[in-house]
């Protein structure tokens, strides 16, 4: 395999997604809605098992972050002094015959594989042009000097050649109209970033959270841009969840604080059990960086579709609590009671995507391997972020062997997201547990009737050990916990699952 080689095929994610209800299109009795998805029973529990390893680890675990929920909603003067009123937008062009809308750098690229030998962009350009391909940010399509081959490109969409228009620029933000009159004053836009209510409640938290720099505000929640085009399923969509980080430091500290996070996300994304091979950093060159931004990195993921972006590290200096201060009449000063100094903070943000972070947890579990005749398909989740974690399966629905399954069902439940299964052979019920990424499943058999023991059986390695249900709870957090020296329990044994 080299660098570049996709580890599996998008069809296939997006195939067990919908087969097994991780992920739905939106509205899909009516077609679908473009680039908006749902999250079904197991999604659900994959994001939120995501979100909450997140919380622990920005939050819960440190002693200088705090959440933050503000709304989506926010004061339009909050979008001028943030830049995105003028500046949040892409190049937008359309061919004249079809009327379908591109970004210039798709012209160039789709389906066409290698851009035409006629394409002569300067290097910035040839550099941006690759990386979007890739599926890379806005920001890269800026500098592509679509005038230079408007004439000599083929439309994406009806091949006919050069009947492009200039481009234009097209603002990236929903809009929508608060209160019963719909007029140009009473605009308010759908947020594009969560990133700029934690920049508006600086002072707030300041002065209640007693916190003193450095310290940061953590926020996750939903975000909205029209973008012009969407695709790779779930990796850019119009309506998309972020899990954002501005982290308030002195200026001159930066640099190293920027480094910090950048270490600190990467290895997040190891221990959610990302292989690290499929995670690399990739700086931003100067003609790419967001307006705002004084320095970023992508953490990119090795996506079906190549190297794409799943989180943005961004040194973002003073620029956005300065834009407040002058928008709003507000100081956005901190005042050092060490040094005696006021001054603005700089501020680095590792901003991630809860969706994008789903994409990769899911690409990166997917497995399959042969089983005689068939392929055992197995996500290989991670613990943490897999959406149930423990499967009871009696070996008959008879009494009084369905009852004592039930009941260690019951027990269970309280500690964890776990499911109950009597229908079909076992060997398919460890199939379907294996497809979802439940890493353990409980076997009840008639046995168990008389020695009060069970079978846990392991995902990964389809090992089996017998257990008393005594020590069922501790054998079943220890191994979820992933302890690799596992004593068995008194009466216990460990055998290899035969495959069926
Ligand atoms: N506050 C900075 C900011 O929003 P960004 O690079 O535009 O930076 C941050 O977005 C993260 O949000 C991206 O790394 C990605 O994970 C996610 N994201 C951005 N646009 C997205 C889209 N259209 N669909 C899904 N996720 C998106």
């Amino acid at each position: 395999m080299t660098e570049e080689t996709p580890t599996v095929d998008m069809e296939k994610i997006v195939s067990l997604c919908r087969r097994r209800g991780f992920i739905f299109p939106s509205s899909e009795i009516y077609g679908g809605l473009s680039s908006c998805w749902d999250y079904g029973p197991l999604g659900v529990e994959l994001k939120q098992n995501i979100k909450q390893a997140w919380r622990r680890a920005v939050i819960q675990e440190r002693d200088d972050m705090v959440g933050l929920d503000a709304s989506i909603l926010m004061h339009p003067q909050v979008w001028a002094a943030s830049g995105h009123l003028e500046g949040f937008s892409d190049p937008l062009v359309e061919c004249q015959n079809c009327h379908q809308r591109f970004r210039p750098d798709q012209v160039a690229m789709t389906k066409y594989g290698d851009p035409p030998s006629y394409f002569t962009a300067p290097d910035e350009g040839q550099l941006a042009l690759k990386l979007s391909r890739a599926g890379f940010m806005r920001a890269n399509v800026k500098f592509l000097n679509f005038l230079d081959y408007k004439d000599k490109a083929p439309c994406p969409f009806c091949e006919v050649v050069g009947q492009f228009t200039d481009p234009r620029q097209f603002n990236l933000m929903f809009k929508t109209f608060m209160g019963p009159v719909e007029d140009e004053a009473s605009v308010v836009y759908l947020r594009p970033e969560t990133a700029q209510g934690m920049f508006v409640n600086f002072q707030n938290i300041v002065n209640t959270a007693r916190k003193r720099l450095p310290f940061g505000i953590a926020q996750i929640g939903k975000a909205f841009r029209n973008e012009i085009t969407t695709g790779n399923f779930i990796f850019r969509s119009r309506e998309f969840e972020q899990m954002e980080i501005e982290f308030f430091v002195k200026p001159g500290t930066d640099e190293e604080w920027f480094n910090y996070w950048t270490e600190e996300r990467l290895n997040w994304y190891v221990r959610l059990g990302i292989k690290r091979e499929n995670l690399r950093l990739r700086e931003h060159s100067k003609g790419e960086l967001a307006h705002y931004a004084r320095k970023c990195l992508d953490i990119d993921y090795r996506f079906p579709m190549g190297w794409s972006e799943l989180e943005g590290v961004a040194n973002r200096g003073d620029f956005d609590l300065v834009q407040h201060a002058k928008h709003s009449g507000r100081s956005m000063d901190y005042y050092d009671d060490e040094t005696k100094e006021h001054f603005v903070p700089y501020v680095i943000e590792p901003s991630a995507g809860v969706d994008r972070s789903a994409l990769a947890v899911l690409c990166d579990a997917y497995d399959e391997e042969p089983d005689k005749d068939e392929i055992r398909v197995l996500l290989r989740f991670h613990p943490t972020v897999a959406p149930i974690k423990i499967a009871v399966l009696p070996l008959s629905r008879k009494e009084p062997l369905a009852a004592f399954a039930r009941e260690i069902h019951t027990s269970l439940r309280r500690h964890w997201m776990i499911t109950y299964d009597d229908t079909q052979s076992i060997g398919r019920r460890y199939r379907r547990q294996d497809e979802i990424g439940t890493p353990l499943c409980v076997t009840v058999d008639f046995q168990s009737l008389e020695d009060n023991q069970v079978t846990i059986r392991e995902r990964d390695t389809m090992n089996q050990i017998r257990v008393p249900v005594a020590v069922l709870k501790e054998t079943l957090q220890a191994k979820l916990e992933g302890e690799d020296l596992f004593v068995l329990p008194e009466g216990g044994q460990i055998w290899k699952e035969e495959k069926t």
